[in-house]
C-alpha cells in the first residue's frame, strides 16, 4: 500500500484514540477552570469525531479500506489512551497539548507523502488540519504558560 494511505490510516487511528481520550478527560477532569475545560474538551472531541468520518471516507474515495476496529486503532496509534481516573486540569492540558502536537506532526507527514505521489486531493484536504492543529497548539501553549 502507498505510504500516503498508510499514513492516513495511522492518522485515523490517532484520531479515534484521541476522541476517546478527550471524552475520558471530559469526565475525569478536576480542579482549576473545571467548567471551561470540561466544555472545551467536549468541543474538541466533537470536532475530532467529524474529522474521523472525513478521513475514513477520504480513504474510501481513494479506493482503499479505512481501519475499522478498536484493536487496529490501538495498535496503529502513537497517542496512548488515558487511564480511567481523575486528573488535574493542569496535568491534562499538558498531555492534550503533546497529543495535538503528535497530530500536527502526523498531518505534516501526510502532506509530504501525498505530494510525493501527486495525491493532490489528500494534500489539499490536509491543509485544513494543519491550520486547525497549529491554532489549537497556539491556544493550548498560551494556557499552559501559567
Ligand atoms: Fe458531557
Amino acid at each position: 500500500m502507498e505510504e500516503n494511505i498508510i499514513n492516513l490510516n495511522k492518522f485515523l487511528s490517532e484520531l479515534e484514540i484521541m476522541s476517546v481520550k478527550l471524552q475520558n478527560y471530559h469526565w475525569n477532569v478536576q480542579g482549576h477552570n473545571f467548567f471551561i475545560i470540561h466544555s472545551k474538551l467536549e468541543e474538541f472531541y466533537d470536532e475530532i469525531r467529524e474529522q474521523i468520518d472525513e478521513i475514513a471516507e477520504h480513504i474510501l474515495a481513494k479506493g482503499y479500506e479505512p481501519l475499522g476496529t478498536m484493536k487496529d486503532f490501538i495498535s496503529n496509534s502513537e497517542i496512548v489512551e488515558a487511564k480511567n481516573e481523575k486528573i488535574k486540569s493542569e496535568e491534562l492540558l499538558k498531555i492534550v497539548t503533546q497529543d495535538f502536537n503528535t497530530l500536527y506532526k502526523k498531518v505534516v507527514e501526510i502532506k509530504k507523502s501525498a505530494e510525493k505521489v501527486e495525491d493532490y486531493e489528500t494534500s489539499a484536504l490536509i491543509d485544513d488540519y494543519l491550520r486547525d492543529y497549529s491554532k489549537k497548539l497556539w491556544m493550548l501553549n498560551e494556557v499552559t504558560k501559567n
